[in-house]
């Protein structure tokens, strides 16, 4: 047997850690020979619902779940951890773009990006799924200097899977036949869900489709606006999909992406494809032996270099307004 490994979860009480949490004692995310240690994180005033899910985690006698601790304390939750799964921030409600949580939300992330620095491995791979994602990760990538900017992304998988179901449905391909598909920049409307290198059995989806219109008009906002639809739908905001990505995102980093294809994944921009360092940007990659690489040398057209460079522009405002988060 495997020795464990450490993963924490922030807002584990929450929506989205009641439907993560299963998925990962059950093996679904990091393989099912490999034992894992949950640290969960929470606010005090959730500690006793808490309670409630780690009985049920037990109750599950999942043969893959090597102990769960709970904790209102971000340096117990973090000590020696190999992964961080950082959910716990406020939801948008109706209404709300996901940038107009940087308030209530951004601070979290100073606390976060200061423990994990202090406590967790040295090759800590950190996801950031509390909203606004990228600018969060960006604020917890500045408060952890003794960490590389490599150990930190953000979640744009939700998107790229709504892409892949999006495509799949048009071209009638099951899903798992659609490959290199792209979410650019933010996680956010503004981000640029981009279909033009996409191939299902080595043909040209855009080919395939061969109508602009669709693309323009329905594909792309119906991507960028799919967790406010989602919210107007459920009430709340959307959970068991975010799980899901999140699930997909760090197996795919840890484990390796497929042959033939990529993932989009939010991580620190290093110039590459016209975007300056400094923000957390949508990236497609290919990951090996734990390790993400930007898909090179993608040719690009003139329509998709100014949505390319509209997300960066965002992202640009929202890290200006947390500059006082910055380390
Ligand atoms: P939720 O309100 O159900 O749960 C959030 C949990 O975080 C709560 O238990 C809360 O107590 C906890 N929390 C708050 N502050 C905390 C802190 N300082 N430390 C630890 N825990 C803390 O919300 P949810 O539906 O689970 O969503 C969580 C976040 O994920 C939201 O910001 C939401 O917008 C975001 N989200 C992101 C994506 C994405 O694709 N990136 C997708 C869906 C949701
Ligand atoms: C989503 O994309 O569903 C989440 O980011 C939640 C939201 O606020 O849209």
């Amino acid at each position: 047997m495997k020795p464990p490994i450490r993963i924490a979860v922030t807002g584990a009480a929450g929506q989205i850690g009641y439907s993560l949490l299963f998925r990962i004692a059950a093996g679904d995310m990091l393989g099912n020979d490999q034992p894992v240690f949950l640290q969960l994180l929470d606010i005090p005033r959730l500690l006793p619902s808490l309670k409630g899910v780690m009985m049920e985690l037990e109750d599950c006698a999942f043969p893959l779940l090597a102990g769960v601790i709970a904790t209102d304390d971000p340096n117990t939750a973090f000590r020696d951890i190999s992964i961080a799964m950082l959910v716990g921030a406020r939801p948008r409600g109706k209404g709300m773009e996901r940038k107009d949580l940087l308030e209530a939300n951004g601070a979290i992330f100073t606390t976060q990006g200061r423990a994990l620095d202090e406590v967790a491995r040295r090759d800590v791979k950190v996801l950031i799924v509390g909203n606004p994602a990228n600018t969060n990760a960006y604020i917890a990538m500045k408060n952890a200097p003794g960490l590389k900017p490599e150990n930190f992304s953000a979640m744009m998988r939700l998107d790229h899977n709504r892409a892949l179901s999006q495509i799949a449905a048009k071209v009638g391909q099951p899903v798992s036949s659609i490959r290199k598909v792209i979410i650019w920049g933010n996680h956010s409307a503004t981000q640029y869900p981009d279909l033009n290198h996409a191939e299902t059995d080595g043909n040209k989806i855009s080919l395939l489709i061969n109508d602009p219109a669709w693309i323009e008009d329905y594909f792309i906002p119906t991507v960028q606006k799919r967790g406010a639809v989602v919210i107007e739908a459920r009430g709340s905001s959307s959970a068991a999909s975010a799980a899901n990505a999140a699930i997909n995102h760090v197996r795919d980093w840890v484990l390796g992406t497929r042959e033939n294809d990529w993932i989009s994944m939010g991580i620190p921009s290093d110039g590459s494809y016209g975007i300056p360092e400094g923000v957390i940007y949508g990236y497609p990659v290919t990951c090996r032996d734990g390790v993400y690489r930007i898909v090179p040398d993608l040719e690009i057209s003139e329509f998709s270099q100014a949505k390319m460079q509209a997300t960066y522009g965002e992202l640009v405002e929202e890290r200006d307004s947390v500059k006082h988060l910055l380390g």
